[in-house]
Order: C-alpha cells, then sequence, then structure tokens
C-alpha cells in the first residue's frame, strides 16, 4: 500500500514537472520562457534626444553623413522631408522658369482647375485670408498680424510663380504649404488667387445685367 502511494506521489511530481515543462499556458508567446544566450536580446536602446554612449559623440540622434543630402529631405533643413526637392520640373515644383518666377502656368487653367483651387483655398488659406482674400478673417481677428488683401496691386502684380512661391515656402508669419499641398493644388490655388483679384475692382459697367443687379446687394469688404 504504501509502495503503492509512493509510486502514484512519483507519478503524479512527474506528470506535473512534464506539464511545467511543455508550458501549459494558453497565450501567443513572443518569446522563449526560458533564453539560454540572450545575445540580441539585450541590446542598448536610446529615445530621441538622449545621450548614447556608443556613439563617439555621445548623441543617440544621428546627424546625415557630411556632404549628403538624405534622399527626399532639403540640404538647407534635413530634418524635415522636402517633396519637391528632387522634382527635375523647376516650373511645376519650384515656380520657376529660366531660374525667374514663372509667368505661366505649367497646366491649362480650366474650370476644373479653379474649382479644385476655390476648395483648396477655402480649407487652406481662408482661416487667414478670409474667403474673399481680404484678410480678414477668424486667425487675424484672434491675434496674427492681419495678412494684406490679396487683390493689393503690389500681389496682383507678382508673377504666378512668385504666389506659387509664397504658399510653397511661406513669408513671414505666413507657413509654408509645400509640405501639405501637392504641387498641382498649389497651382489650382494660385489660380484661384488671380481669380479672386480679378472679381475686385471690375468696372460695374462691364458686368452683364444679371450680375449688376445681384452686386447692388452685396458689400465688399474694404
Ligand atoms: C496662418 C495664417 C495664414 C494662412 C493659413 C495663409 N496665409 Fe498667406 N499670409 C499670411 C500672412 C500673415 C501674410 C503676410 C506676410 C507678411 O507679413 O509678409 C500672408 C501673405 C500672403 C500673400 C502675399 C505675399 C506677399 O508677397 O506679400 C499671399 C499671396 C498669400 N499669403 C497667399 C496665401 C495662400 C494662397 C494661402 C493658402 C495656401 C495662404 N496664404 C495661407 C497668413 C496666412
Amino acid at each position: 500500500m504504501v509502495a503503492n502511494l509512493r509510486t502514484l506521489a512519483l507519478a503524479s511530481a512527474c506528470a506535473g514537472a512534464a506539464l511545467l515543462a511543455v508550458g501549459c499556458g494558453s497565450k501567443t508567446k513572443t518569446k522563449p520562457p526560458i533564453q539560454w544566450q540572450r545575445n540580441m536580446y539585450d541590446t542598448q536602446r536610446a529615445d530621441p534626444q538622449e545621450e548614447y554612449t556608443w556613439f563617439p559623440d555621445d548623441r543617440a540622434m544621428r546627424r546625415p553623413v557630411p556632404d549628403t543630402v538624405p534622399r527626399g529631405r532639403s540640404a538647407a533643413d534635413s530634418t524635415r522631408p522636402d517633396p519637391d526637392l528632387l522634382a527635375a520640373d523647376d516650373h511645376l515644383y519650384r515656380g520657376l522658369v529660366d531660374g525667374k518666377p514663372a509667368e505661366s502656368f505649367p497646366m491649362p487653367v480650366t474650370r476644373a482647375l479653379l474649382e479644385r483651387g476655390q476648395r483648396q483655398f477655402n480649407i487652406f488659406c481662408a482661416a487667414c485670408h478670409d474667403r474673399a482674400g481680404s484678410g480678414q478673417a477668424i486667425v487675424p481677428r484672434r491675434g496674427l498680424a492681419p495678412p494684406p488683401k490679396l487683390w493689393d496691386e503690389r500681389i496682383r502684380k507678382q508673377a504666378v510663380g512668385y504666389i506659387f512661391q509664397t504658399i510653397s515656402n511661406g513669408r513671414a508669419t505666413m507657413p509654408p504649404y509645400r509640405h501639405s499641398i501637392p504641387p498641382r493644388d498649389r497651382w489650382a490655388i494660385v489660380a484661384y488667387v488671380r481669380a479672386l483679384q480679378a472679381s475686385v475692382g471690375v468696372p460695374v459697367d462691364q458686368l452683364d445685367p444679371e450680375t449688376r443687379k445681384k452686386i447692388q446687394t452685396v458689400e465688399m469688404p474694404q
């Protein structure tokens, strides 16, 4: 009897040990439970801006290799991607023709382009410039220095390529938009800015009678 009990105890101990050895958890494991050789499991790692003594300059964040420009980044500001940097077409991507601000559009100006421009202008520009381009929208009213009226003589005279560059690179407190608006859309916006400019200061007698009647009820911002 005692021998039987002993056999039973031994058998259940062995079964328990066997169960432990195979591991009976139902969760998926990503690491082996026991690592004999930890090898690359425990590498030194670093967070951005941290000290990291493995490199001679003790910085975790690496700088670009000298005299190189990482693909898709500009040399001047190598931490932000410049989507236009490696594009070959100067007219389309930089608003330049022969190194000067382009006087023409790189694509035909169609009604569809203008409508696209209107939509993108209202999304990206109207918060500051106002839908009509008066510069008296919500953001300037809350403290930003007000932008000029987009129909100012000075801006009317600017080449379309110059306005394209203003949108791409920003100006003073106006942020750059080349990261958020693709080049074709920037051109569509330029076309729409031209349409806005053309819509202000048109002599009333050049309008068709129906429009003339309509504008008598509209007040233009000064
Ligand atoms: C955050 C507000 C803000 C937004 C959004 C904004 N602008 Fe401006 N913009 C300004 C300010 C402020 C100025 C005046 C900058 C200065 O002091 O020269 C300006 C100036 C301009 C000028 C005149 C530049 C010159 O030569 O004087 C143009 C053209 C222009 N913006 C177009 C746009 C277009 C198109 C968009 C949309 C893609 C846009 N802006 C979005 C604030 C903004």
